[in-house]
């Protein structure tokens, strides 16, 4: 959580500077410090920005100081409420999908969608890591093969974020046995039997948290801002 707040001032504070050296460059260092200290500080509603507009002082650093500290923490207010939301998840193109050439096609899914890519990587399992990854099924009859099958070549291990992510990715790929899966879905529309299914999906929070743990270090996980996020998100 801290994180996200820490990426919300962030996010407010380039969005004050920008605002302000449009305006006038040279209120850009000033501007700096009052944005930032109003990212970090402002919890509470702030008045109508036509109240900082409609005064009679139109010096070029009084409308930078004026209007875009508000226009800061507004953005840092919409910024939080919606970073509360987010959340991560774990999905891996097991080596079928690879081999399938389905890698590009299974992305533009979660890309159009409106979920953000923030670590993707190609590696080959070893079966002792296939083992830790599907520890939950050990006593299942198939966990041995299945086991193999993740390690036998090379896995697309990502991570999606959005809001909603780890739910509405496993709607994105449908239920365990293709046969069951609905059409639309990228198991209905892509494979036929369960041993086959071409991709895995976190099923929970808590999974997607140790998945993300287990096939990915911390500096591997991107954070940055997508250029589509105001048109994805937004409240109206
Ligand atoms: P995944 O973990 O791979 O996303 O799949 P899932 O949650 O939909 O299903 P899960 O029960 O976790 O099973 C993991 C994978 O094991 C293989 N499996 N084989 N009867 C069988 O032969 C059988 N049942 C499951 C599938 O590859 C399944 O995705
Ligand atoms: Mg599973």
């Amino acid at each position: 959580m801290n994180t996200q707040i820490y990426r919300s001032a962030s996010r407010a504070a380039r969005s004050f500077l920008y605002s302000a050296s449009k305006i006038n460059k040279h209120v850009v260092s000033e501007g700096r410090t009052a944005a930032a200290a109003a990212a970090i500080s402002f919890k509470g509603t702030l008045p109508p920005l036509a109240s900082f507009a409609n005064s009679s002082n139109t010096s070029n650093k009084w409308i930078a100081g004026a209007l875009a500290v508000p226009a800061a923490a507004y953005m840092l207010q919409d910024q939080e409420a919606h970073a509360a939301q987010m959340e991560r998840t774990f999905i891996a193109i097991k080596p079928d999908g690879v081999q399938r050439g389905l890698i590009s096609d299974i992305i533009q899914r979660f890309e159009r969608k409106g979920f953000k890519l923030v670590a993707i990587k190609l590696i080959v399992p070893t079966k002792a890591f296939a083992g830790k990854h599907y520890q939950d099924l050990k006593d299942r009859p198939f966990y041995n093969g299945l086991c193999n099958f993740l390690s036998s070549g090379p896995v697309i291990a990502m991570v999606w974020e959005g809001e909603g992510v780890i739910t509405y990715g496993r709607k994105l790929i449908g239920a365990t046995d293709p046969q069951k899966s609905e059409p639309g879905t990228i198991r209905g529309d892509l494979a036929i039997v369960v041993g086959r299914n071409i991709i895995h999906g976190s099923d929970g929070p808590e999974t997607a948290k140790n998945e993300i743990n287990l096939w990915f270090k911390p500096e591997e996980l991107t954070n940055y801002t997508s250029n589509q996020e105001k048109w994805t998100y937004g409240v109206n």
